[in-house]
């Protein structure tokens, strides 16, 4: 096995032609609306996954991860085959790269990523967004970043197997630092907003991990599905809050589904509201709003989640928190006065800790006083 620490140059004996970046993300409210065509509002986390890789004559892939105590895994272009480990991100992006029609050769990667594995922060879509990105550069490939965020999720969705939507593939792509992405999952258009001025984003991992390939992330989606079908709708993002009589007909879980899936769309609609108005509190609310019909509705937290919202509910500092990401484990988001994130979160983590005998940890304790012009900022630069 290679050393974690070995460079491109210790694995394979040369240096990388070509290296890209994408970031781990966490979406601010707008949770299980994806996979419904409804809205979402991620923006990124600093964590990031980093892809070296240099061409090789042959049609064969080896790649190693920094992540994972194994030595390099290697297969044939053309002879993807799912594995149930990593190596099946790296799979499932040449194997969707090559359905759409585009040439590769043989390729070293070497992986190395600080977006904690399992956490609800994406460290696959980041995976597979940096890797997309190293290999449209080292390959000159045509793909606009829209459509490779797409490419992400096909690889996640057709070869890897787990379900998702496209919100992870799009945050990583095209969400920038500090400034939240207001995702229409339907047509993929999308605004930046700049969250209010004078306030922390703070995420705590729990320490629990989950996985989306999971089967309750897909028993929702399916539920969400039958809901659908039973109101006569192509998804429930055709329905809005003035639909919710029309719920009175649907077996008890689905309804609640359904019920959790419309409004959150709409608390997507007043978040980028309240953050236009800069309204901390009302922006806060919503977050908890979120997090009891994550809880109650939707049935995707888990109580080590709950006691991380509460704990950090406890605090008058925190205008609001919730569950972040698909549930059955992984993180929190709160916002928090600025200047106040660190040591809410180290706060959190302490009672967390002294509670449960688990480690979490504080991973955004990023001040997010932000530039109030979304137009003053560059439109964001393809990776080289
Ligand atoms: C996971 C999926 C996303 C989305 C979220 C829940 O992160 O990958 O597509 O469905 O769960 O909002």
């Amino acid at each position: 096995m290679d050393d974690i620490r070995s460079t491109f140059h210790d694995l394979y004996g040369r240096e990388p032609e070509c290296s890209a970046t994408a970031p781990g993300r966490v979406n601010l409210v707008g949770e299980h609306t994806d996979y419904n065509g409804g809205f979402v509002l991620p923006t990124v986390i600093p964590q990031r996954t980093t892809v070296e890789l240099a061409r090789r004559p042959d049609g064969l892939v080896c790649a190693w991860s920094a992540n994972v105590a194994e030595a390099a895994s290697q297969y044939h272009l053309g002879h993807e085959a799912r594995e149930g480990r990593w190596i099946d991100y790296v799979q499932g992006v040449t194997s969707v790269l090559a359905a759409a029609g585009h040439a590769l050769c043989g390729v070293d990667i070497r992986i190395d990523s600080s977006v904690p594995l399992g956490s609800g922060l994406s460290s696959s879509a980041a995976l597979e967004i940096a890797l997309l990105r190293a290999l449209r550069s080292a390959f000159t490939l045509d793909i606009a970043d829209v459509p490779l965020a797409r490419l992400g999720q096909r690889a996640e969705n057709e070869f890897v197997g787990a379900p998702c939507g496209v919100m992870d593939q799009m945050a990583c792509s095209l969400a920038e630092d500090r400034v939240a992405l207001f995702l229409d999952t339907r047509s993929l258009e999308f605004e930046r907003v700049p969250l209010p001025a004078g306030t922390d984003l703070v995420v705590v991992n729990s320490g629990v991990s989950h996985h989306v390939a999971g089967a309750d992330y897909a028993t929702r989606r399916r539920e969400c599905e039958e809901a659908a079908r039973l109101l006569g709708v192509p998804q429930l993002r055709d329905l809005d809050v003035k639909d919710l009589d029309r719920l009175a007909g649907l077996p008890d879980t689905l309804r609640r589904r359904a019920r959790h899936v419309i409004l959150e769309d709409q608390r997507v609609v007043d978040a980028v509201a309240a953050m236009r108005a800069g309204d901390r509190r009302r922006l806060g609310d919503l977050f908890y709003a979120s997090h009891a019909s994550m809880r109650h509705d939707y049935e995707v937290s888990i109580p080590e989640i709950d006691l991380l919202v509460d704990l950090a509910r406890k605090d008058p500092r925190v205008h609001g928190a919730r569950l972040t990401g698909g549930g059955f484990g992984g993180s929190i988001v709160a916002l928090a006065e600025e200047g106040t994130g660190r040591e809410v979160g180290e706060r959190v983590v302490r009672e967390y800790g002294a509670r449960t005998g688990r480690q979490a940890t504080v991973l955004v304790p990023a001040p997010v006083d932000l530039d109030p012009d979304p137009r003053a900022r560059a439109a964001p630069a393809r990776e080289p």
